[in-house]
C-alpha cells in the first residue's frame, strides 16, 4: 500500500519533469526542437520561441518575426504579445507521419532585419487516438457439418494507425462451444487471427453461429474494434426421417367410401435441404391386398381408403410405413399403422328354420313346440344383437331359448275350426343404428281334432204323416253337420231304441246310417197309432266319437177310412132289424128311438150326420140330423100301419164320405110299457160285437168316474210333494190302473139321453203355455189308449195344437196344463 502511494508520487514527479523536458527548448547542435503531443487544441503554447531564440519581445514587431512550415499548412503561429509558439491547428500525428515511429515536424522562423532563418523541429507525440479496426465489420464464413476437429480457418486481421504500445496488441473471440480463436504472426509482425473448430458442428442443433471478434490495443486507455463472424453450418444428411409416433392406430367404418381419410402419419427430418425432404411410402413387403385397398400420398404421408373394406372379412390391418429422404445416401425412417375397421350395421339378420314347423293339434295346450328358430347376424357387437317377434297378434309365441335360439310354442287358443292354417311372420331386428329387419313367413297348419258334435239341424222334428201309406217310403230326412274335418266330420245316424206300444221302435222306422233318410218299416193306422217318437243319433267317426240327439216326433195324420158304425140299434146280422115300440097314443114330437153310430176316424172324418133315407110313411117320421133322434112328425093316427120302417143313412163329413144304413121298424102298440121291456130286452140281449163295446164303456165309464175320483187327489198330493217345474205329474201308459184325471175342471161328457156316444175327459186351458200335455183316447174305440205327448218347447207346441185343432174339431183328445193345475191347487 505504501508502496504503491510512493510509486504514484514518482510518476507524477516523472510527468512534471516530462513537461519541463518538453517545454523547455534545446539549442543542440544549435538547433531549438520542441515535442507536443498529437491533438492538441489550437491556442495551446508548445514553447516561448523569442525567449528560447534569444530575442526580445519588441523584436517581434520590429523584425517581422513569422513561422513557416515546410509541410505547407500553418499548424503553428507566434504569439506577438508574448512570443509564444501556438497551436494553430489540429495535428493528428497518424496523417502526418503515417507508422513510422517519429514524427518531427520542421518549421522555420524567419526574421528580418537582417533576415536570419532559424529551423525549429516540432517533434509530434503519438497519442492512442485510434482504435483498431477490422476491414469488414461482417464476416461470413460458410462451414460443412462434417468438418473435422482442429481445422482453422484464417480470418482478416485488424488495422491499428496508432504505433508502438498504441498499436494492436491482441485478439479476443465471444464465447462459442464450437470454436476458438488463435493468434498467428506473420511476417512483419502482423497478427493474424484464425478460428479453430474445437467441436463437431451439427447444423440441426445449430445451423448459424454468430461470433464477436475483438481486436484490442496496447494503450491507456485500451481501444477495441469488433467485426461480426457468422457461420453457417452446411447440412450433410447425417439424420434418418422419423416418424413423430412409431405406431398409428385408426378406425375406420367399414362402410367408408373411397377416397375416405384414415390417418396422417408424419415423419420429420432435421436435415436441411434435400436431406429433409420426405417421401413416404408402404413398406416393401406390403401384402397386395393392403396395396388394394389403401394408399399413400408420397409427399404428405396422408393415408386413405382406395378399395372396400369389410369387417366381416378383415377387421385389422397392419401397415409399415417407410419414409425416406432425398439425400445422397438416402435416409430411411419407419413406421407402423394398426387400421381397425369398425362394424357398421350393414349385414340384415337372418332367420334360420332348425326344425320345420310341425302341424299341431287344435288342442294343443300353451307352450307344445311348433319350430325352432335361430337368428344370425354377420355384424358383431349391438350390430350383431338379434330380437325375434312376432309383430301380429296370433296364438304363438316365441320362447327365447340359449344363444341366438329361439322355440315357437303355442300361447293361446286353437280352433282348427275358426283358423285352420297360420301364416306367422316372424321378423328379426338387429340393435344397430339404423336397426335392420328380415322376415320370414312360416305357415302353420292346425290339424282337427274331434271337437265338435254333429249338430242336427233343427232340436227336434215334427213329422206329419197320413195314415195308410206305403210301407218303406221315406218319412223323413234328417241332417246333422259336423265343423271337424275328416273322420271327426264323417257322420252316421242311427236311431236309439225305444219302444213304442211295447214294440221296439225299430220295427216301425229304420234310418239310412249314412244320409239320415228315415223309412217306415209299416202303414200307419191313425185309429192305432196317432203319434210316436223316435230319437235319432248323429254320431261322428271321431276317437273318441261325439254324438248328438234329436228327437223326431211322427204325428199320423188321419184318414177318412172308417165309415160310422151304428151302435144302436144294434143289428145282429147285416139287414136284420130293429124294432122299435111306440105308443099309438104318441103325440107330435115324441122321441121314437135315437139312432147311435161312431165314426173311428176323427175330426171331420168323425163328423156324423143322420138322415132319413126312405120311411114306409114319410110324413110320420123325422130324424135329426145331428142327434140322430126320431121323432114323430105329427100324432099317430088310426090309420097308420102299426109296423113302420126306416131307413137311417148315417155319413161322415170326410172324404171321400163314407156312409152307414140302419134300417128302424116300428111297431105301433097300444100299451105304454112295453117298448121299455122292449128296450131292456134289447139290451140285455146284445148281440155278441155291441155286447162287448156296451160292457167296455160300462167298464170303462165306472173305471174313470170313480178311480179318476179317487186318485185325483192322491195324484194332487203328489204332484205337490214333487218339484213344482217337472213333469213328473204326467201320466204314463204304464200308469193307466192309477190314472185319475186330476184336473179340477175334468167333465165326463156322457150322452144322457140314450146309448152313450163317446167320453170326453175335458182338461183345462187349450191354449195354455204349457209345458206337456196328456191326451186320454176316444173310449168308443176297441183299442183306446192314453198316448203321451211331450212337446219340448211352447211355440212347437202351439204349432202342434193348431194342426190338430184344425184337422180334428172333435177330437176326443183333451189337453191340460199341468202348470195350471198345480197353480190351481
Ligand atoms: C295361454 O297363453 C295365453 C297368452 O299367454 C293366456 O292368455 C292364456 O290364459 C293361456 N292359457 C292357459 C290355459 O294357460
Ligand atoms: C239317402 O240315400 C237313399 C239311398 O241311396 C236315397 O234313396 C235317399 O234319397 C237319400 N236321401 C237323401 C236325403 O239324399
Ligand atoms: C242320446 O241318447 C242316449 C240314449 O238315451 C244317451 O245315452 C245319450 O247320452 C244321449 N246323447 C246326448 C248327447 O244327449
Amino acid at each position: 500500500m505504501r508502496r504503491t502511494k510512493l510509486f504514484k508520487l514518482h510518476t507524477l514527479w516523472q510527468l512534471l519533469w516530462w513537461h519541463h523536458f518538453f517545454f523547455l527548448w534545446s539549442t543542440i547542435n544549435g538547433q531549438t526542437r520542441y515535442s507536443i503531443p498529437e491533438e492538441m487544441k489550437p491556442g495551446s503554447v508548445v514553447g516561448n520561441l523569442v525567449k528560447d531564440l534569444g530575442l526580445g519581445l519588441s523584436e517581434i514587431f520590429d523584425r517581422k518575426l513569422r513561422v513557416a512550415s515546410e509541410a505547407g499548412k500553418q499548424y503553428f503561429t507566434v504569439d506577438a504579445g508574448k512570443g509564444e509558439l501556438v497551436v494553430n491547428e489540429r495535428i493528428d500525428r497518424e496523417a502526418l507521419c503515417g507508422q513510422s515511429a517519429s514524427c518531427v515536424l520542421p518549421l522555420q522562423v524567419v526574421i528580418e532585419d537582417p533576415l536570419q532563418l532559424i529551423r525549429v523541429e516540432v517533434e509530434i507525440q503519438d497519442i492512442n487516438d485510434n482504435e483498431p479496426r477490422f476491414p469488414s465489420n461482417d464476416i461470413t464464413l460458410e462451414i460443412a457439418e462434417s468438418t473435422v476437429l482442429g481445422v482453422r480457418f484464417p480470418l482478416e486481421s485488424a488495422i491499428d494507425p496508432d504505433v508502438g504500445s498504441n498499436s494492436l496488441k491482441s485478439y479476443t473471440l465471444s464465447k462459442d462451444e464450437c470454436f476458438n480463436i488463435r493468434v498467428k504472426e506473420v511476417a512483419g509482425g502482423r497478427k493474424v487471427p484464425e478460428l479453430v473448430l474445437a467441436k463437431l458442428l451439427d447444423r440441426e442443433k445449430k445451423a448459424v453461429h454468430k461470433l464477436l471478434l475483438t481486436a484490442q490495443d496496447g494503450g491507456n486507455p485500451v481501444r477495441s474494434g469488433t467485426s461480426q463472424i457468422t457461420i453457417k453450418v452446411i447440412d450433410s444428411n447425417d439424420n434418418v426421417p422419423v416418424f413423430e409416433k412409431s405406431l398409428y392406430k385408426a378406425s375406420v367404418p367399414e362402410n367408408s367410401v373411397e377416397g375416405t381419410f384414415i390417418i396422417q402419419t408424419k415423419a420429420t427430418d432435421v436435415d436441411d435441404g434435400q436431406n429433409g425432404e420426405i417421401e413416404y411410402s408402404f413398406g416393401s413387403h406390403t401384402p397386395d391386398n393392403i396395396l388394394s385397398i389403401f394408399s399413400i400420398d408420397h409427399s404428405s404421408g396422408t393415408i386413405s381408403l382406395k378399395g372396400k373394406l369389410d369387417f366381416e372379412e378383415t377387421a385389422n390391418y397392419e401397415i409399415d410405413i417407410s419414409a425416406k429422404d432425398k439425400g445422397s445416401p438416402r435416409m430411411e425412417g419407419h413406421c407402423t399403422v394398426h387400421i381397425e375397421v369398425t362394424d357398421t350395421n350393414d349385414n340384415a339378420p337372418e332367420i334360420i328354420l332348425t326344425s320345420p314347423p310341425k302341424p299341431v293339434r287344435e288342442d294343443s295346450p300353451n307352450g307344445t313346440v311348433v319350430a325352432l328358430l335361430s337368428a344370425r347376424d354377420l355384424d358383431s357387437g349391438d350390430n350383431g344383437k338379434v330380437i325375434l317377434h312376432i309383430p301380429r297378434k296370433s296364438p304363438f309365441s316365441l320362447k327365447p331359448s340359449f344363444s341366438h335360439n329361439y322355440v315357437l310354442v303355442t300361447s293361446g287358443r286353437l280352433d282348427r275350426e275358426h283358423v285352420s292354417d297360420y301364416t306367422i311372420e316372424i321378423v328379426a331386428t338387429d340393435s344397430g343404428s339404423p336397426p335392420l329387419t328380415s322376415k320370414k313367413s312360416i305357415p302353420v297348419s292346425i290339424t282337427d281334432v274331434n271337437d265338435n258334435p254333429p249338430v242336427f239341424t233343427q232340436p227336434f222334428y215334427n213329422v206329419y204323416l197320413k195314415e195308410n201309406g206305403v210301407a218303406g217310403s221315406i218319412l223323413y230326412s234328417v241332417s246333422a253337420s259336423d265343423l271337424d274335418l275328416g273322420e271327426n266330420a264323417k257322420i252316421s245316424y242311427s236311431i236309439l231304441d225305444s219302444k213304442v206300444q211295447d214294440v221296439s221302435v225299430s220295427s216301425y222306422v229304420y234310418i239310412n246310417s249314412d244320409n239320415g233318410s228315415i223309412y217306415s218299416m209299416h202303414s200307419f193306422d191313425y185309429e192305432k197309432l196317432k203319434v210316436f217318437q223316435i230319437q235319432v243319433q248323429a254320431k261322428d267317426q271321431g276317437s273318441p266319437s261325439l254324438s248328438t240327439n234329436a228327437t223326431v216326433h211322427v204325428f199320423i195324420l188321419d184318414q177318412n177310412d172308417n165309415a160310422p158304425a151304428v151302435i144302436y140299434p144294434s143289428s145282429a146280422a147285416l139287414g136284420s132289424l130293429s124294432h122299435q115300440r111306440m105308443p099309438r097314443s104318441a103325440k107330435a114330437g115324441h122321441l121314437v128311438t135315437k139312432v147311435t153310430a161312431v165314426d173311428a176316424d176323427s175330426g171331420h172324418n168323425a163328423w156324423i150326420s143322420y138322415k132319413l133315407a126312405e120311411a114306409t110313411d114319410a110324413s110320420l117320421f123325422t130324424v135329426n140330423l145331428y142327434t140322430g133322434e126320431v121323432r114323430t112328425k105329427r100324432a099317430v093316427s088310426e090309420q097308420d100301419d102299426s109296423s113302420q120302417r126306416l131307413l137311417i143313412e148315417i155319413k161322415d163329413d170326410g172324404e171321400p164320405v163314407q156312409s152307414a144304413t140302419v134300417t128302424v121298424s116300428i111297431l105301433m102298440e097300444d100299451a105304454l110299457h112295453e117298448p121299455i121291456l122292449d128296450i131292456r130286452h134289447k139290451v140285455t140281449e146284445p148281440s155278441k160285437k155291441t155286447g162287448r163295446i156296451t160292457l167296455y164303456l160300462i167298464l170303462s165309464l165306472a173305471s174313470v168316474s170313480v178311480l179318476s175320483l179317487v186318485t185325483f187327489l192322491i195324484l194332487a198330493v203328489k204332484c205337490i210333494r214333487n218339484s213344482r217345474s217337472s213333469g213328473s205329474c204326467c201320466m204314463r201308459r204304464t200308469d193307466c190302473d192309477d190314472y185319475k184325471n186330476p184336473n179340477r175342471n175334468l167333465q165326463i161328457q156322457l150322452n144322457t139321453d140314450g146309448p152313450i156316444k163317446y167320453v170326453e175327459v175335458l182338461g183345462g186351458d187349450m191354449l195354455s203355455q204349457s209345458q206337456s200335455f196328456r191326451s186320454c183316447m176316444s173310449p168308443m174305440s176297441e183299442y183306446s189308449d192314453f198316448t203321451l205327448i211331450k212337446p219340448s218347447s211352447t211355440t212347437d207346441f202351439k204349432e202342434v195344437i193348431s194342426v190338430l185343432d184344425a184337422s180334428l174339431p172333435d177330437s176326443t183328445w183333451t189337453f191340460e196344463s199341468q202348470q195350471k193345475e198345480l197353480h190351481s191347487i
